[in-house]
């Protein structure tokens, strides 16, 4: 039986007996997930609270039970054809571009990321860093390994992303897959190229904490399908902490349905999903 004091004193408990502090999470979507933990683990919320007050470290379980880590490679296609076409030129004088993936899942957006980069020539320019609060999923991700048939999608995003001429979009190219990666069929297995797996620096990290993880400055930010989670207070909160995070002229990517509202929207240029740091 659902009771609406549940999430409270789950969130309440977790604070007491953990680090995490889930208190600015959105409220109905943090509530589905603790339902969904109750009904996958056959317990009440009683014996959760009791579990977590026996043992703490059965809070990093559920936090990483609760959090979604839905992600694909070249997820919204649109946000990476506008990367490839308008932004990402604008960094090809520099000497080095750091990219920090804040909620990067299981590395899809990481690696998308490096695809992209190598084909416009700044691979090698690119210090990656990559973070999340799954510390699983972050092992997931260096892995580089996801399902063939269940993801079948990935080679469209691939195709429209990769293999379009971004200054002629009728041109198709013909990079193959094995550039970057492996599909193994019988395995129903696409396994990312070591050299990319290689490529970046990934490390836990709560943004609830509002902490830069890598202590250094970024000309790219990619925060996506992460804030939706989070309330207005939190989200703003984040907006200031990656606007002194980013070099002036450096860009924040969010999600398809995120986006910067409030006062911190004045200090950002928007175009689509790209927000570029104003001075
Ligand atoms: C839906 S996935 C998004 C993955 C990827 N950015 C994308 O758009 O495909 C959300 C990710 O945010 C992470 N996350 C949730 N709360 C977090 C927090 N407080 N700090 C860091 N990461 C968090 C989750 O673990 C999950 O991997």
């Amino acid at each position: 039986m659902e009771n609406s004091d549940d999430l409270f004193r789950f969130i309440t408990a977790l604070r007491a007996y953990t680090s995490y502090d889930l208190s600015d999470y959105s409220d109905r979507s943090l509530r589905r997930r603790l339902y969904k933990v109750l009904d996958d683990q056959r317990i009440t919320i009683d014996e959760l609270l009791a579990q977590l007050a026996k043992d703490p470290s059965y809070g990093e379980q559920l936090v990483e039970a609760i959090t979604v880590n839905t992600s694909e490679l070249f997820r919204d296609p649109s946000v990476w054809l506008l990367l490839r076409s308008r932004i990402y030129p604008k960094f090809k004088a520099q000497t080095y571009l750091n990219v920090w993936h804040a909620g990067c899942s299981m590395g899809q957006e990481v690696y998308s990321n490096l695809m992209l980069l190598n084909e416009l020539g700044l691979y090698e320019k690119a210090r990656v860093y990559a973070s999340d609060i799954n510390a699983k999923i972050i092992q997931a991700a260096q892995k580089g390994e996801y399902r063939y048939r269940f993801n079948l999608s990935y080679l469209d995003n691939f195709d429209l992303v990769i293999n379009t001429n971004p200054l002629n979009y009728e041109e198709k190219l013909s990079i193959p897959y094995s550039k970057y990666f492996n599909i193994d069929e019988a395995r129903d297995l696409i396994t990312i190229h070591p050299s990319l797996r290689q490529k970046p620096t990934f490390r836990w990290n709560d943004l609830v904490k509002g902490v830069n993880p890598f202590f250094v400055r970024y000309d790219v930010i990619f925060c996506r399908n992460v804030l939706i989670y989070f309330n207005a207070s939190l989200q703003n909160r984040l907006f200031e902490m990656f606007y002194r995070n980013l070099y002036p002229g450096g860009i924040l990517v969010l999600g398809a349905h995120e986006s910067i509202i409030g006062s911190w929207a004045n200090k950002f240029e928007r175009l689509s999903q790209v927000y570029v740091r104003k001075d």
